[in-house]
Order: C-alpha cells, then structure tokens, then sequence
C-alpha cells in the first residue's frame, strides 16, 4: 500500500470513531448524566459529601436563639390583662455537627451514626448577653403539675403543698445561661428524684432548655440512614431510630419512621411534599411545596411547614403495606388496641391504600388548636409544644392572647429548599418556637385559676445557604447534560469535517491520476503537499484557485 493511503485510511476512521464517539455522547447524554449524579450523590466514605457530613466546623452555621421576656407576671390572675412578652436576643450560638461512631454498612446499604452537636457562643451576632435577666414561666412547676394531674387527689395535694413551702411562684427570673446551658436547680426536680415516684422524670439534676447537651451525642439518638448507593430513591432516609423502625410516641401510624434526617435528599425532585424526621420532636414532619424560587442564581423547589403538618385535620394515604405493618408494630408495643383515627372504608379503585386522619394520631388524645404540635411524649411528660415562631401560620387565638406577639411570614416560617436535580438543600429556614401549656388544675391550688394559654418560652433560628465556592461547582454540574450535548455535536461535526476532507481528497486526486495519467507513484509526493494544503483549506484566494485548478485541469 502506498503510504498516503494508509494516512488517509487513518485519518477516516478516526473521524469515523469521532462521530460514533459524540453521537454516544449526544444520545446518551442523560444516562451518562444520571450515572455520574448517583455516584456524585451517594454517600460513600469517599465521596465528596462525605466530610462536610461527617462534620459542619467549616461551614460556620448559627444557630440564633430569641427568648420572651415576661415582663407582667403579676397580672396572669387578672384577666383584663393579657400577658406581655417582650423578644429579646438573638443570642447567637456557632453550631457544629459532628458524626461519630460512624458504621457502614454495604449489605444494606446504610450508615449508622450518633450525632455531636457543640455551640460556641458569638458576642459579635448576638445582641444582648447570657447574663441578661429573663422571666419566664416556671416550667418545673407547671410540668410536675401537669404530670399528676391524674394522680390520686392526695397525692396533688402534696405536691400543691411542696410548691407553697419552697414558696415556688408560676414564674422564675433565670439568666440566659440558666435557662439554656448552665441549668439552675429546683426543689421540685430534686424531690421528685428523691421519691422516686416520677420514673419518667428526665434524668438531670438541674433544669435548662439544653443543660448537658453541648458536646453530648446523647439527644439525637442514634441514626440507621440510607447511603443510596444501590437505590439512590432512598438516599438520606432514615430508616431506624434508636434501633427501631417505629417510635413508641404515637399511636399508629403516627409512630413510623420516615423522612430524611434533613442532610442528603435523593434527585430528581418533584413538587410532592417532603418529609424529615426531627429526632427533637420524635416524629416526621411535612414540608409541602411552595413555589418556584432562585437562590444564588440557582433554580429551587421551596418547601415550608404547613397545613399538613400544623392542622389537626389532616388526611393522608398510607399505603395498605406501610400501614398493616405499622400497625402491627404498634400491638407489638403495647399501644392501645383501639384506633380511633381509621376513618372511612376506601372505594375499590383505593383499595390499596387506607385513609388516616394523621393530625389526629399525632394528637395523643386530646387535640391542640392548629399551629401546635403536642410533644409532651417526647419530653419526659414536661407538657411541651412546638409552634412556629410567634405561632405563625397558627390559630389567630393563639398569638391574640399575649401581647407582643407579631407573625410575620418572611421571618416566622419554616422552610427548605432543594435544587430539583440533584435534590442538594441550597438555603434552608429552621425555626420552631417551644411552648408550654399552662391550664387549670382542681387540686393544686397554685395553678387553679390560671387561664389556659399555649404560653411561648423562645423561638431559634438556623439558616444555612449553600457556600458561595460551591455554587459555581453546582451550576457547572447542572449544566453537564448541556455540556455533553455540545461536546457530543462538536466531535461529530469534526468527525464529519475529517471525512468530508478524505473524500474530497481521494475524489481530487483520482481525478488528478486519471486526467495526468502517471500510474507510478513518482509524482505522489507533489500530490499529497496539494492534498495536505487544501485540507487545510480557508478561503484565500490562493486555495481557490488551487482547487480550481485541480477540479479542472487544464487539457
Ligand atoms: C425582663 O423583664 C424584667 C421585668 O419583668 C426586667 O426586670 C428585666 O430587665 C428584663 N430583662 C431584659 C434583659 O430586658
Ligand atoms: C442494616 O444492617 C445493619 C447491620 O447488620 C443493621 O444494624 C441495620 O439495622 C440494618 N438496617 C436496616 C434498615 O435493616
Ligand atoms: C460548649 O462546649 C465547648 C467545649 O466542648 C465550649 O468551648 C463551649 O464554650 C461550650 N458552649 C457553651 C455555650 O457553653
Ligand atoms: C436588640 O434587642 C432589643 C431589645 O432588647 C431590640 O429593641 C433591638 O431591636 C434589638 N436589635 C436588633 C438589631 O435586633
Ligand atoms: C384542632 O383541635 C382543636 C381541639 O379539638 C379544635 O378546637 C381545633 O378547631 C382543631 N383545629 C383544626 C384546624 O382542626
Ligand atoms: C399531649 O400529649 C399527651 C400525651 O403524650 C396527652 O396526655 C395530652 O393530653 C396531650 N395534651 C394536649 C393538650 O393535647
């Protein structure tokens, strides 16, 4: 063979495999794109996410704390005057995220992990000082009040009798240290331990909103948590809790465990609602989708705690699987056998799913108005509530019987919104306010005429946005498919190019053979200089000519 012809036989197929190369590309561009999105997403010891997971010192996030000042304790009997809370704060806390006892476990697919949350306070966002001087509800009080409030009338009345000889009022003065880190010490809590009568009491000698939590990995829990990596769907999700697939808080099928642990969502996001578990409240809460938003010039679905989540009424499909088997959990467990939440046989078209009035389970007997969530469960029977700030989004009565009170949307709501892709939280709103019910007692003569009020204790805030050396990365990797299309279209119309030369230029000089006739290679090497400048052909009037030339030879 002569030389050129293996040049030229070279040159076609390489631009042969260039277009088969980039038509792959291009066809092939949202496989590709998906594959990398799962590796990329799954949470391995070595991928990307891992150690920002594993721990958030880096990433600065604050956790802001508002306190209610309760400035007319007095008045509380009186009630043409409704209590008056004044906000202080924040006080501002640095908040970092450790994991630790960290397991893999690759047969299925899930991590197990405790979880160390550390707060450094910062002088310098914080506006006011932890010795700042606070009135509050006394919550010691109004809990042991509430705890025997089905306890023989004797026993009330010992407790009715303890509260006036420590001369306990319904209201403390604490520092703000006290009341959240240092704790302060209370006759009751210690009595209460003493007599052992109380086994559900807290085991803590001192009372404070986080008394031994800072540095501790003992409140979160521990964590069984999807890794995705064979099912990237479930990335993220929690699936036991403390070992448990179901919480001994609720009754069923409000006991499941379900959602997200708030860190890693799986892709491809649509507008149905999410759901996270908050190990705070012992139970999965839902996000319902908002609206269409951008956040640092990316695209985001906005999720916020709703209806769903805050109304008594809320309906919800479960599918007939999930729900036998929660339900059986339950038995299982010892919950009462009476469900009183079923609430309507399902037409045939629905016989897979069943109908729950889910606000309902979540109420454990008795109902709180919308905007409430009872937690009392899953605080050692302290009667606790969790709200949104300043009860947004909540019954108006709530707010209307303080005053002080002012919802505001933008500052009061709770939400989280997700890049739709990669489902990777981009700005996210934590904030939930803690309430304690105070109501009337028959027998213990402090609390008898008290007025029933959802009475606000402090509200936090944590905002977490996407770091800003992160967003060029996500917008590049979002912009993938549109970079692989380009790239694919690129080598094929170069492949094209390529050929389109090798044809011409065999067309060109089969012609040039053909009409000089000169079947010896003699004259190649003249030949293929002519062949190499017109495929290097631009539009000088120098290679026009040349073609020309060549296209027609002189006779
Ligand atoms: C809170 O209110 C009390 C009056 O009830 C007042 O003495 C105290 O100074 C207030 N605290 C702050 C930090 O303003
Ligand atoms: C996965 O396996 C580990 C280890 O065997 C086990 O502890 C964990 O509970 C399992 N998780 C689930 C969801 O079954
Ligand atoms: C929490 O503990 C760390 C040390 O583990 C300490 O530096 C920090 O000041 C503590 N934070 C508070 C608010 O007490
Ligand atoms: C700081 O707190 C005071 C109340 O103690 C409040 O009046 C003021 O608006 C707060 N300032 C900021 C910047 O939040
Ligand atoms: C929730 O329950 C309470 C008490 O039963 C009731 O007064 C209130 O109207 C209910 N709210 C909603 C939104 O269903
Ligand atoms: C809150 O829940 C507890 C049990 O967890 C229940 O005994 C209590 O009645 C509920 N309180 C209200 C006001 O719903």
């Amino acid at each position: 063979m002569r030389p050129w012809t293996v040049r030229r036989a070279l040159l076609g197929s390489a631009g042969l495999t260039l277009i088969i190369f980039g038509a792959a590309l291009y066809l092939l561009r949202h496989a590709i794109f998906g594959k990398i999105v799962n590796n990329v997403l799954s949470l391995t010891p070595n991928s990307k996410a891992y150690e920002m997971w594993r721990d958030t010192d880096k990433m600065n996030t604050y956790l802001d704390i508002y306190f209610f000042n309760w400035t007319n304790p007095e008045d509380l009997l009186d009630l043409s005057k409704k209590p008056n809370l004044v906000q202080l704060g924040p006080y501002s806390f640095r908040e970092r995220r450790e994991k630790v006892n960290i397991v893999f476990h690759p047969e299925n697919d899930t991590v197990s992990y405790q979880q160390r949350r550390t707060w450094f306070l910062d002088k310098s966002r914080s506006n006011g000082s932890l010795d700042d001087k606070i009135c509050e509800l006394n919550v010691v009080a109004v809990s042991a009040a509430e705890k025997t409030r089905f306890w023989p009338y004797m026993m009330q009345q010992s407790l009715s009798y303890m509260l006036d000889q420590f001369s306990s009022k319904y209201y403390v003065v604490k520092t703000v240290d006290e009341l959240l880190f240092t704790g302060f010490e209370d006759h009751l809590i210690s009595m209460g331990r003493m007599s052992g009568l109380d086994d559900t009491a807290p085991p803590f000698d001192r009372f404070g909103w986080f008394y031994e939590r800072n540095g501790s990995t003992m409140f979160d829990g521990t964590n069984n948590m999807a890794t995705g990596v064979n099912d990237i769907e479930n990335l993220g999700k929690v699936l036991k809790w403390n070992y448990q697939n179901a919480t001994n808080y609720y009754e069923s099928p409000c006991n499941a465990i379900e959602g997200s642990a708030g860190e890693f969502w799986p892709p491809y996001r649509t507008t149905e609602d999410i759901r996270l578990f908050t190990p705070d409240i012992c139970r999965p809460v839902t996000y319902e989708f908002e609206k269409e938003v951008v956040y640092k010039g990316i695209q985001g679905y906005k999720f916020a705690l709703g209806k769903k989540t805050l109304s008594n009424d809320t309906r919800r499909h479960y599918p007939h699987q999930q729900f036998k088997y929660v339900e059986s959990m339950t038995t299982a467990e010892g919950f009462s056998s009476a469900d009183p939440t079923v609430i309507k046989p399902q037409p045939e078209i629905d016989r897979d799913f069943k109908e729950m009035n889910e606000g309902k389970c979540y109420c454990n007997g008795e109902c709180s108005p919308m905007g409430v969530l009872n937690i009392t469960a899953c605080r050692y029977g302290a009667p606790g509530f969790i709200s949104l700030p300043h009860f947004n989004r909540g019954d108006k009565v709530l707010a209307s019987s303080f005053t002080g009170l002012q919802p505001v949307d933008d500052k009061h709501s709770f939400y989280i919104t997700l890049e739709p892709t990669t489902g990777i939280p981009i700005d996210v709103a934590a904030r939930l306010q803690v309430n304690i019910l105070l109501r009337p007692s028959k027998s213990v003569v402090m609390f008898k005429d008290v007025p029933t009020l959802y009475f606000p204790m402090f509200w936090f805030e944590m905002k977490v946005g996407i770091p800003d050396d992160m967003v060029g990365n996500l917008k590049l990797f979002l912009n993938l498919t549109t970079i692989l299309m380009i790239t694919g279209l690129a080598l094929v119309l170069i492949g094209s190019f390529i050929l389109f030369g090798v044809a011409a230029n065999y067309y060109a000089n089969y012609q040039h053979q053909f009409t000089q006739n000169k079947p010896n290679g003699v004259d190649m090497s003249q030949v293929k200089t002519e062949v190499v400048y017109m495929d290097k052909a631009g539009t000088s009037e120098d290679t026009q000519t040349r073609t020309d030339r060549r296209l027609h030879p002189k006779l």
